[in-house]
Order: C-alpha cells, then sequence, then structure tokens
C-alpha cells in the first residue's frame, strides 16, 4: 500500500506516533520505575512491530486468537507459553542476559515446560526413573564451585522424558516417573539411575504447533536430561546434559544445545558390572557430568 505523497506520509507518521505517545504518556504516573521502564519499552517496540510491518486487521486478529488459543489449552500440566518462549529463542536469549559466562561454571539452558516441585527424593545411587520406560543409564559426578571446591549437600533436582519421548505429566494417570531430588554427598559426588535420554517433540498439537508448521520447523528436540542443582551462597543453576552425537542437535526447537553440554553417553552390553555393583540385564548406558556453580554475583 502507498503512503502516498511525502506530505501525506508525515502526517500519517504524526498520527501513528501520537498514538504511541499517549500510551507511553499513560505510564507516567507509575510507581514502580521498573515496571514502568518495561511497559513503556513493551509498547514502543510491539508498536514498532506493528508500524514496520503495517499489520493489517486481520493479521491483528489472527494474533490475537493465537494468544487466546495458548491460553485455553494452558492447564497445571501443559504450558503453551513456555513452549512459546522456547520456540521464540525467548527463553535462550533470557538465559544470556541473565547468566552472563561466571569463569568455568556449567553453562544454563531452558528450563522447559516439564518441571514439577516437590518431585520425591532418591537416595544416591538410587532410581529415578519410578517406572519410565527406557533403557537404564548411570549418571554420575561431581558438584564443584569455580574456585574448585567440592559442594556437600548441594540439592540436584534431574528430569527427563521416557523412551516414548513423554513426560509423566504427559500422561493422565498422574504418575510420578523419571523425575526425583537428590544431594551430593560430603565430597561433592552425585550418582544415580535414569533412563537413556532419546529425542522426543514438544507437545505440537497446540497453537504452538501451528506456528512451527506455518515456519516449516519440525517440533524435536535433540536428547536430553534435565537438571537443576542448588546450594546456599551459589547462583542456581538450570541446564541439561544432550547426548553427544544424538539426533537434532542442530536443529534442536527450543535452541538449548551448547558444545559444553555435550556428554558422552557410554554404552554397556547387558550383564557387565554398573559402578553401584549391579549387573543390568539390559544394555545400559553411563554419563559423567562435572557441574560448576558459580557463587552468587559472580561474572566474568
Ligand atoms: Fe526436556
Amino acid at each position: 500500500m502507498s503512503a502516498g505523497t511525502d506530505d501525506e506520509r508525515l502526517e500519517r507518521d504524526r498520527r501513528e506516533q501520537f498514538v504511541t505517545d499517549q500510551v507511553i504518556n499513560s505510564f507516567a504516573g507509575t510507581p514502580d520505575p521498573r515496571f514502568q521502564q518495561l511497559m513503556e519499552s513493551l509498547v514502543r517496540h510491539v508498536h514498532s512491530f506493528v508500524r514496520e510491518n503495517r499489520l493489517t486487521e486481520a493479521e491483528w486478529a489472527q494474533g490475537i486468537d493465537f494468544l487466546t488459543r495458548c491460553g485455553h489449552i494452558t492447564t497445571d500440566r501443559r504450558q503453551e507459553f513456555i513452549l512459546l518462549s522456547d520456540v521464540l529463542g525467548v527463553s535462550m536469549l533470557t538465559i544470556a542476559v541473565n547468566n552472563p559466562p561466571a569463569s568455568n561454571a556449567t553453562e544454563a539452558t531452558v528450563f522447559g515446560p516439564f518441571f514439577v516441585a516437590d518431585a520425591p527424593h532418591v537416595e544416591l545411587g538410587g532410581d529415578i526413573a519410578q517406572g519410565a520406560a527406557g533403557s537404564p543409564c548411570w549418571v554420575s559426578g561431581t558438584v564443584h564451585g569455580t574456585d574448585g571446591r567440592s559442594i556437600a549437600g548441594a540439592r540436584l533436582e534431574v528430569w527427563e522424558a521416557d523412551q516414548d519421548g513423554f513426560y509423566d505429566v504427559q500422561y493422565d494417570d498422574d504418575r510420578t516417573a523419571g523425575r526425583a531430588h537428590l544431594f551430593s554427598d560430603a565430597e561433592g559426588s552425585y550418582r544415580f539411575w535414569a533412563v537413556t535420554p532419546t529425542p522426543y517433540p514438544i507437545p505440537d498439537d497446540g497453537p504452538v504447533g501451528d506456528l512451527l508448521t506455518a515456519g516449516g520447523r519440525g517440533p524435536m528436540r535433540a536428547p536430553h536430561l534435565h537438571f537443576m542443582v542448588t546450594a546456599p551462597g551459589y547462583r542456581r543453576l538450570v541446564t541439561h546434559i544432550f547426548v553427544r552425537g544424538g539426533d537434532y542437535q542442530d536443529s534442536d526447537v527450543v535452541f538449548g544445545v551448547k558444545e559444553s553440554l555435550l556428554v558422552d553417553f557410554i554404552e554397556h552390553p547387558a550383564g557387565t558390572a554398573a559402578p553401584d555393583g549391579s549387573h543390568p540385564d539390559r544394555a545400559w548406558t553411563s554419563a559423567h557430568f562435572d557441574i560448576i556453580l558459580a557463587t552468587e554475583g559472580e561474572s566474568s
């Protein structure tokens, strides 16, 4: 659509800027300066999006409908807005902004929509699978500070999908499986049984799936195991380990893969002795992951 003569274009720009200025001015009395800053910036950016793209009313309605569908499909077990944030890279960008490189600390990655608070406690060497289907996987490592000191009593939350690509919360039977928390021992070591991670699609039967399809994108995540590690005095770490050489590493739908988080998952035949002295009757894997936590407030 042509904006006509220079005069017409100037008048158009003036009328459009007037709307933006009105909205920004409406926040002039905001008591919380941070909230005011965020709202002003949000309004400027959203208005710029509308202007730059000459957004049609039909497209605006389509956007509203999309967000409405995201809201309707979201429950306490399905979080479409986190998915949306993830597939647009907003989650990874927020992580990058808030987790500046801190010397040699372990890198963070997306939280994802499947964390559940108050997952069961397992003892060191216990099994977080709790019935989740998959080949057994022995996961072990240490928790240290960036100064090399071991961290005893660090709390590790771990969660993962089963071999069919589903988290427990995606089943309708209220099961708890493939998730637990445990604590590092006096030497800062940890170990547990899990299932070997496999690739899975993010839930793509809702509006975010439609968005991916419209964008010619696939829904797959590179195989991974989630960690959230906390210890007093240290920055909380939310991350994954990824199976080195696993599928979808270059096209992870939420942009979560980082080179430093690729871990070898070593395959062992059935019957070979595991580190805990057991002899699994199926083929199993083992993975080692040393975790380094930044001190609170630490940056490079
Ligand atoms: Fe995941």
